[in-house]
């Protein structure tokens, strides 16, 4: 049985004074009936932990370096991450494959790195538009998927995020029939790579997902929960985004 998770990443927005939403939400979360995760910017990581103290919310690193330690100037290693408090990070978010030029091969190192400090890794895929209009999306989705997956991953030890790039941050979602498909595909595939484990891996949809599309959005079949941008800011939002799972 996968349990379900919600999982809000913060992206590059976010101050002490926004601690007092994780607050909030671990006020009005105190027993929830699915995990939660919150992704702050590096910066808040620790400050969040020591602000949720033993609250059942998991905190999560944004991306990690592919290296231990060393002379890395500006990035981030995945013991770091943990040591902040983190149990999770994302990983090949489709912003850091754009902005920063992240392949496939590079996630799978980041990827091996997040296993080897203990992380839960978050793995990031989705088509662009164009490669949807070109009848591409699978595809797509099937290189990322092997190209990112690392060895040793397990359902414990991995998340993958369907995330169409195309959807994020822009108000549009796919159809349910368009998530459904993808979400079948990832899971077939994920057998093929990883034997009876496959199963265990959870698998998340990513893109827009608001208080108001969130029940539908569960109700897919093969929709373990989702990967929340913006509407994860506010703990009412996330909050009903939340209650929307546990009810599914
Ligand atoms: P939005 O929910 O803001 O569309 O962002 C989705 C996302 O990129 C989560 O990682």
């Amino acid at each position: 049985m996968r349990r379900k998770l919600a999982a809000g990443n913060w992206k590059m927005n976010g101050l002490a004074a926004d601690l007092a939403e994780a607050q909030a939400l671990a006020a009005d979360h105190g027993a929830p009936g699915c995990d939660i995760l919150i992704c702050p910017p590096a910066t808040l990581l620790s400050r969040m932990a020591d602000t949720l103290g033993h609250a059942p919310i998991a905190l999560g690193g944004q991306d990690c370096h592919a290296g231990a330690a060393g002379a890395h100037t500006g990035d981030v290693s995945a013991a770091m991450l943990a040591d902040a408090g983190a149990s999770h990070v994302i990983l090949g978010h489709s912003e850091r494959r754009a902005d920063h030029a992240e392949t496939d091969a590079a996630v799978r190192a980041k990827a091996a790195a997040a296993q080897a400090a203990g992380l839960v890794a978050v793995i990031c895929l989705g088509e662009t538009e164009a490669d949807r209009d070109a009848g591409r999306t699978l595809e797509v989705i099937d290189r990322q998927l092997a190209g990112s997956l690392p060895g040793g991953a397990t359902g414990a030890n991995t998340v993958i995020a369907y995330e169409p790039v195309w959807a994020i941050g822009s108000g549009r979602t796919p159809t349910p029939d368009q998530i459904a498909e993808v979400h079948a595909f990832l899971r077939a595939r994920l057998t093929d790579l990883m034997a009876a484990e496959g199963a265990a891996v959870r698998l998340l949809y990513g893109g827009s997902v608001k208080p108001g599309n969130a029940a539908e959005i569960f109700a897919l079949p093969e929709v373990d929960g989702a990967l929340v941008g913006g509407a994860s800011l506010k703990a009412a939002d996330f909050g009903a985004i939340i209650t929307a799972l546990e009810q599914a």
